[in-house]
């Protein structure tokens, strides 16, 4: 490991003092944090692991993701059959009649955009089966195969009865494979119906089965997150109130869940036949399991009664918003209820008898207009009486500024509101310009959140706009901002945060994934660097008495971490060039030491982090000299630094 001995040379140099001993702010414990939604296939073909698409035919197409097949010359019939139930139309089950002696005929499914396996990973299938015909001993047979048909794992589940049974087996593939696809078969003559069809990899996170994609949530958790907010996002709304996410509805025996279409997915640009739903597998149990498992805040968003306002803006009625606040106190109840309450006690047969410990609730998402403040305070109210301890998060619309903006914030002030959600998709150049937007925000009334955002050097369908060095400076730049200021935004989180390669409506996003691997963003090692070096309080980082915040190109925050007692310095160049800075440390004794600094740098600010390039934008530790009160430094061109020195 180099260590940077003061390699300033003939250039001017800034001063800088850091007042060691001046507490200033509190950094809260859930200060950075994680958005997830289920959109560009975050949950269903990403995260949540399975990997049949539309495993009980569901959709609204019922075969979307199946073909029929044969095989060995087999011949026979499939059909498609509805169980009859008609308050569950969703509920179908295929019939496979295989006629040819030694061939098989039955059905493929292509995965989500394929099935990533790996070499002598463990498969688990599950297929939910019966045999029709008792004359006839019927073979199931499941195989794994490549993109060319060859076979990559076979099994076969054989002694089926008459009645629907659950049969599992596992399947070990040869060949390591992103695009698999699964085959199942009656093989000789048969007679059998299926109504469900699963396959997980044995390894998921933490090893549960059927669970969460493990290389997915280990880079969630490498980030150190303070809170998870879930489920969204405009999938929150839904398109019309119909298809808003109703939590209610995903919890319990996942094979009960009722499949919908997701919010997204109209929104391919280069699909034809869109195929994208929320098999809810991923439910708010299990979301708030994975708060839990990395060690972070649950903070779920309510639809409060409006259906997306850039869809078709459905209202309910006032008079009939009962049931949506009916549903927050109850969501109160099965995150913190005694075990022996209604929702309690299912979250207790889920498996956690121990309360989740919620402390914060968003009432509905992204919404505007004096409709949202209607209908909020309605909310406010009832849960405000029931659940003072509950933390409510506002909306301040889709925009950082302007009408809807003003109106909502002057309206929330007044109601006096917990936490108001500011959003902002803008570009590299706005972030730069507002490092220092909350020095002038009242230290009085609502706190903020900065919910959802992202640097965006083009439009958020364009394929070739890119998580690139450009935007991960100028949201680090911005995010010391938010540091700095951290009395008044509370709380922090990067907007999307997963998306699959062939399967995306929005971009950028923090974490890329294909069926096998996932590539974390310039963006996401800048939201690392900030979240695993948060510091317990703020002290003031200062050149000629002010804050710097772009002088000299220079962005900077500095805490104080109690725990480890070392001065954090964070620290951003947003010229081509190095700038030579000299600190000096007032008010504290700093040792001579050789400090540990992490550096995310690249002279080129369109350079990105692609699948065959993963890592061509990291972190690197160095270590820098430290002698006694000051510190000489260059900071490299385009870059972002944390410095630890200990006290
Ligand atoms: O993050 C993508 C979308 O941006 C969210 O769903 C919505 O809240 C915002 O408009």
């Amino acid at each position: 490991m180099p260590v940077i001995v003061s390699n300033i040379q003939a250039q001017k140099v800034s001063e800088i003092t850091v007042r060691v001993n001046q507490r200033i702010n509190t950094v809260p414990a859930s200060m950075w944090g994680i958005f997830f939604e289920d959109i560009n296939f975050a949950a269903d073909g990403g995260i949540y692991a399975e990997l049949v698409k539309n495993r009980s035919f569901s959709f609204n197409d019922p075969l979307m993701g199946w073909k029929w097949i044969s095989k060995d010359e087999g011949k026979g019939d499939g059909r498609l059959y509805n169980s009859g139930d008609l308050l569950r139309p969703d509920k179908r089950y295929v019939r496979i009649q295989s006629t040819s002696d030694n061939g098989s005929y039955g059905l493929s499914n292509e995965g989500f955009r394929g099935m990533g396996v790996k070499k002598d990973a463990g498969y688990r299938l599950s297929v939910t089966a019966r045999n029709v015909d008792s004359d006839i001993a019927a073979n199931l047979v499941v195989e794994l195969v490549d993109s060319t048909g060859k076979v990559l794992a076979e099994n076969q589940l054989s002694g089926l009865t008459k009645d629907w049974e659950k049969y599992e087996v596992i399947l070990k593939p040869v060949k390591t494979e992103a695009k698999a696809q699964l085959n199942v078969f009656v093989k000789g003559k048969g007679l059998v119906e299926i109504e469900t069809v699963s396959l997980f990899p044995v390894d998921t996170w933490k090893g549960r089965k059927n669970g969460l994609r493990s290389d997915l949530v280990q880079l969630l958790a490498d980030m150190k997150p303070g809170f998870v907010r879930f489920p969204g996002g405009c999938i929150v709304e839904g398109r019309e109130l119909a298809t808003r996410y109703q939590w209610k509805k995903t919890v319990g025996d996942p094979a009960e869940r009722e499949l919908i279409v997701n919010r997204w997915n109209t929104e391919f640009k280069h699909r034809s036949t869109p195929d994208y739903f929320q098999s809810f597998g991923l439910g708010f149990y299990e979301y708030f399991l994975l708060a839990e498992d990395i060690g972070a805040e649950p903070l779920p968003i309510l639809n409060c009664g409006m259906a997306c306002q850039y869809n078709t803006s459905e209202l309910v009625d006032m008079k009939d918003l009962d049931p949506y606040i009916q549903d927050a106190l109850d969501l109160i109840e099965f995150a913190n209820g005694a075990v022996t309450t209604q929702w309690g006690k299912l979250r207790a047969s889920m498996g956690h008898s121990e309360p989740f410990n919620l402390k914060m609730m968003g009432v509905g998402n992204e919404q505007w207009g004096p409709q949202y403040i209607e209908r909020f305070k309605k909310f406010n109210s009832a849960l405000k009486e029931k659940h003072p301890e509950i933390k409510l998060i506002t909306s301040a619309g889709p925009g950082p500024d302007g009408d809807r903006f003003t109106y909502l914030w002057d309206e929330l002030v007044k109601l006096n509101a917990d936490i108001v959600d500011e959003h902002y998709y803008q570009s590299p150049t706005w972030f730069l310009k507002n490092a220092s937007r909350y020095d002038a925000y009242p230290r009085k009334g609502p706190k903020v959140f900065a919910g959802e955002y992202a640097a965006h050097s083009k439009g958020q369908a364009d394929p070739t706009s890119r998580n690139n060095w450009e935007s991960a400076l100028a949201e680090a730049a911005f995010m010391t901002g938010l540091e700095r200021n951290c009395d008044v935004v509370q709380m922090c989180s990067y907007a999307p945060l997963l998306a699959h390669k062939d399967a995306w409506q929005w971009n950028p996003d923090l974490i890329w994934f294909d069926n096998l691997k996932a590539v974390p963003t310039p963006n996401y090692f800048v939201q690392k660097l900030f979240a695993a070096n948060k510091g317990s309080y703020t002290v003031s980082v200062l050149k000629d008495k002010e804050v710097i915040a772009g002088k000299d190109s220079v962005y900077a925050s500095a805490t104080i971490d109690e725990t480890s007692k070392e001065l954090i310095l964070k620290l951003v160049n947003i010229s081509q060039k190095s700038v030579p800075l000299k600190f000096s440390f007032t008010g504290g004794s700093v040792k001579s030491q050789n400090a540990n600094m992490e550096v995310l740098k690249n002279k080129d600010l369109s350079a990105w982090n692609s699948f065959s390039t993963p890592l061509n934008i990291g972190i690197e530790s160095m270590k820098v000299k430290v002698s006694g009160r000051s510190l000489m430094l260059s900071l490299d061109g385009n870059s972002v630094n944390v410095l630890r020195i200990k006290l």
